[in-house]
């Protein structure tokens, strides 16, 4: 099995002329202008908070946009368009750039994560940017603007919440002790794995939550109050970030047969402490699969 940070190190070494590592004088840099971005964007929505919302649907009727999901990716795409015109800007509502390869400075961008949440609970809903270049995740940022928590990272440097380093995650959890952020929808019958494999690791762990923001349940994985998540299907915006986050706490993220993402397509996710990854992936993804 490989892990994010083995991956990570092969793309680098492998193919060394072509994959170059960012600096850490322009990684902390890039760092202070996002999370100032960040959090003037957070502000804005909260303060537009109860002012009259356009919704729409997507591919879907449950999925849902906003007006305040679109101007929150042109507040981004202005800026980094104007401050760093070589940086390519990889976001979910279509303000950014067509991206092929992840060659170069990317930002991945959802504005709102938990647009659902956004518009009927008005809060548990984030702001999620990961920064990659040439591939490799240096930057990632997830706040949560109504709770008004900054989790970020920079790639080596450890990662936060607020100002407060994170713990890395602890090396003895047990499946039977933890605590996953699980979609329902894994249950009901569906294409990827058998649901009543699944039905079984739900009463093996001690308890799942379903928070409805993947990036706010990435950030909960990292901060060791979930043990691990696990998606369906899920996109490169969803989770650039917390890749990041969760790699600098010595969690561990693949898709849902064990394999490295790849942040150009849809994927399964499967991001948890290392001491229960193999047991969720042997034990009840490989097993029930279809
Ligand atoms: C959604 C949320 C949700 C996940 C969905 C995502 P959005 O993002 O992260 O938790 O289950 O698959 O699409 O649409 O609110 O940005
Ligand atoms: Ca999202
Ligand atoms: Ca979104």
């Amino acid at each position: 099995m490989t892990s994010m940070s083995q991956f990570v190190s092969m793309t680098v070494y492998e193919d060394s002329r072509r994959h170059t590592l960012m600096e850490q004088s322009t990684r902390q840099a890039l760092f202070k202008q996002a999370r100032e971005w960040v959090l003037e964007a957070g502000r804005t929505i909260r303060e537009k908070i109860d002012d009259p919302l356009v919704i729409d649907t997507k591919s879907n009727e449950n999925d849902l946009v906003t007006t305040m999901d679109k101007e929150t990716e042109q507040f981004f795409a202005s800026k980094i368009k104007g401050k760093y015109p070589g940086h390519l800007l990889f976001g979910e509502e279509g303000y950014g750039d067509k991206i092929e390869s992840l060659d170069g400075t990317i930002w991945i961008v959802d504005p709102i994560d938990g647009t659902m949440n956004f518009v009927h609970q008005k809060r548990n809903f984030a702001i999620s940017i990961g920064i990659y270049h040439d591939g490799i995740g240096e930057i990632g940022l997830i706040y949560d603007v109504m709770g008004d928590v900054l989790y970020h990272a920079q790639r080596n440097s450890g990662a936060y919440k607020n100002n407060q380093q994170l713990k890395q995650l602890s090396f003895s959890v047990d499946l039977r002790e933890s605590i996953l952020g699980l979609n329902h929808f894994w249950l009901c019958e569906n294409s990827l794995v058998d649901e009543r494999v699944m039905q079984r690791l739900v009463r093996t762990v001690r308890g799942t939550r379903s928070t409805g923001s993947a990036a706010l349940e990435m950030a909960y994985v990292a901060e060791g109050v979930f043990d691990g998540y696990l998606a369906m299907r899920l996109s490169p915006w969803d989770i650039a970030a917390g890749m990041v986050i969760i790699n600098e706490v010595g969690g561990v993220t693949t898709d849902r047969h064990g394999h490295p993402i790849n942040l150009l397509e849809k994927t399964s996710l499967v991001t948890c402490n290392k001491q229960i990854q193999s047991t969720i992936l042997k034990e009840f993804l490989e097993k029930g699969k279809k």
